[in-house]
């Protein structure tokens, strides 16, 4: 999920070329950062924390070799320690290795190397590849063959890049993460090659890459580069001219950050569920989790992750479980009766001092702690009983967007794996479809026009019922934090209970209506009042309804299991705010006055 580098052929400042690989690709977010370089031995430094602190530890060591790569680490597995950065070596201290992604599969490899005699010295699943490699060296293998071997037993999501000592050669390996090849062999002089896990890492040096797909193989040493399929056969790859400005490289493309990750919420969900549902098995697998079977469940959380603990409360009352959300830092006010109930803390940073003080509250009454979060080794993953990590990789906008999808799709999977609810594989199914679906409405929403036609409006309200509540509640939320404008989420019902008299022609009301039950029945009543005072009205729907003949717009969502439909409308909803803003000029990645974790009671 972090960044890579790796360079051949730069005679005597590999080094310098990593360091400056790693300060380009700080602006992803990272918990610790290292290099390895190989020469006669393989050179090893890490640290956890910035660059600066790699620096530090670099300052008084003369650490140097032919071929070097680099890592910025944001952790899965293991909290950020000097111990869990990468590079990881094998025993003998000859093979190192950085990674990005997750292994699934790491505990079996794991549990089989340590019955023949390894040892491992760090908590990652990264660990396991320098001593498969270690192991295919000891079994007669070349380095590449070793390389390749230790890769065919890999099962998840990984870009990979290996060195050993003595061979002035980066092998690479990727599988659903990405890694491009930067090729600097036309000018005069010594040829240079780089490997990255996203351009900016070697832009300053070269503007022509090599994207790699899943499943291929790369080799580079100062003598060239080559690309092979998973069987060895050579494939042949096309050098591609960036000419994207080396300032906007960070991004992609895109113009702002939280764009960016609102295209990123396909492969965000896909992380969350890698490894943990079995579709044909109808089966969720959270590990110990699946043991807590809870009787009771209150919610703590803030912001955005509060909508998304009203929305796994809805979820797990559905299944029969009383549960119940409360925003952190009301919890203490008046702490409600605790019983067994678990408390769990839903908190992207899982640094936010309201909600850790709930949970401290919790705990102190004697409640069981269960800490949803992006960040592993944060400190509510340190202080909570039990953790559930949603992998969405690190967010940098301060607006949480694809965080959120993740954390309703990592809800989903505790209710699946903890509960005895109905129909546990239509679920599953509608989750797995989920990335698909993400990706059919960000190739064709038309949020943009809707947000040009609506952006004077003097406010905006959103309507939901259900499930589509908490999305309302954040689609409002959205628009207030990144276009200062005013907004307001209310459950579809209530409006006529006072809210209704804000509404005129010059307040845009979006309503989530999707399915054709009674819920979307009793929205569209609602639309209807809403119609009557003139306000016009946005309908995001996946059309089962006839909600679209009386609206004014209509943003459509494909049709699925109503779980799943609350995640699809909120992409619809992030793209509106994000046009609005946009058209307005705002500072969307940054707005006034917020922060991206709030550390202040
Ligand atoms: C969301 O866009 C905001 N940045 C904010 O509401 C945020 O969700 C809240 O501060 C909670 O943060 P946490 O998830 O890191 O605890
Ligand atoms: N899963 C690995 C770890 O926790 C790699 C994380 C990353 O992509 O940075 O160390």
């Amino acid at each position: 999920m972090c960044g890579i580098i790796g360079c051949v052929g730069r005679e005597d400042d590999t080094l310098d070329v990593l360091v400056h690989g790693l300060s380009k690709l700080e602006y992803r977010g990272y918990d610790s950062a290292g290099v390895a370089l190989s020469g006669d031995r393989v050179d090893v430094c890490k640290k956890s924390g910035k660059i600066e602190d790699l620096k530090g530890a670099l300052e008084p060591r003369s650490i140097g070799g032919a071929a070097g790569i680099g890592h910025t680490r944001w952790s899965t597995h293991g909290p950020p320690t000097d111990a869990n950065a990468h590079p990881h070596l094998d025993c003998t201290g000859d093979v190192a290795v950085v990674h990005n992604g997750i292994i699934e599969n790491y505990q079996s490899l794991r549990d089989e190397l340590v019955a023949v005699g390894h040892t491992f010295k760090s908590d990652t699943d990264t660990e396991v590849v320098p001593h498969l490699v270690e192991d295919a060296l000891a079994d007669g293998a070349d380095n590449e063959a070793a390389v390749r071997e230790a890769i065919d037993r890999l099962d998840g999501s990984y870009a990979v890049a290996v060195v050993v000592s003595g061979d002035d050669t980066i092998y690479a390996a990727r599988n659903d993460s990405p890694l491009v090849l930067g090729i600097d062999d036309e000018d005069e002089g010594r040829p240079a090659y780089y490997l990255a896990s996203d351009v900016p890492a070697f832009r300053d040096f070269t503007d022509r890459v090599v994207y790699l797909a899943d499943g291929e193989f790369a080799t580079l040493s100062a003598d060239g580069w080559r690309v092979s399929d998973v069987d060895g056969n050579a494939v042949d790859k096309d050098v591609d001219t960036v000419d994207w400005d080396p300032e906007e490289t960070g991004k992609s493309g895109y113009d702002h950050f939280m764009l960016k990750e609102i295209h990123e919420q396909p492969r965000a969900i896909r992380q969350c569920l890698r490894g943990r549902v079995d579709e044909m098995a109808a089966t969720v697998d959270i590990g110990d989790l699946g043991d807590l079977s809870p009787t009771g469940v209150q919610f703590v959380a803030c912001g955005t992750s509060y909508h998304a603990a009203l929305y796994g409360a809805n979820l797990l009352r559905n299944a029969g479980i009383p549960a119940q959300a409360f925003l952190a830092s009301e919890y203490a006010t008046s702490p409600p009766p605790i019983g067994d109930a678990l408390v769990v803390g839903v908190t992207q940073s899982g640094e936010t001092a309201d909600t850790l003080s709930a949970l401290r509250e919790a705990r102190k009454r004697g409640a069981r702690t269960l800490a949803v979060t992006n960040t592993v080794g944060s400190t509510v993953a340190r202080e909570c009983d039990h953790e559930l990590y949603i992998r969405a990789g690190p967010e940098i906008g301060v607006a949480a967007s694809k965080t959120f999808a993740s954390q309703l799709a990592a809800l989903n999977l505790f209710t699946l794996g903890t509960t005895r609810v109905d129909g546990k594989r239509d679920i599953i199914s509608a989750l797995r479809d989920l990335p698909s679906n993400i990706q059919a409405i960000l190739d064709e929403s038309q949020a943009k026009a809707v947000a040009e036609t609506y952006v004077d409006s003097d406010a905006y309200f959103f309507i939901g019922r259900g499930l589509q509540y908490p999305v309302a509640l954040e689609g409002a939320l959205k628009m207030k934090e990144i276009t200062y404008k005013h907004a307001e989420g209310f459950a579809a019902g209530e409006l006529k209970h006072g809210p209704l008299a804000l509404v005129t022609e010059d307040t845009p009301v979006f309503a989530v209506v999707t399915g054709d039950g009674e819920m979307a029945r009793k929205t569209i009543g609602n639309v209807k009042e809403v119609e009557a005072r003139n306000a016009p009205v946005v309908a995001v729907t996946d059309g089962q309804s006839d909600v679209g003949r009386y609206v004014d717009a209509v943003l459509e969502v494909p049709e699925t299991h109503p779980q799943a439909a609350a995640v699809l409308a909120n992409v619809q909803l992030q793209l509106v705010s994000y046009y609005v803003a946009d058209e307005l000029g705002r500072s969307i990645d940054k707005p006034r006055n917020l922060a991206k974790s709030v550390t202040v009671e």
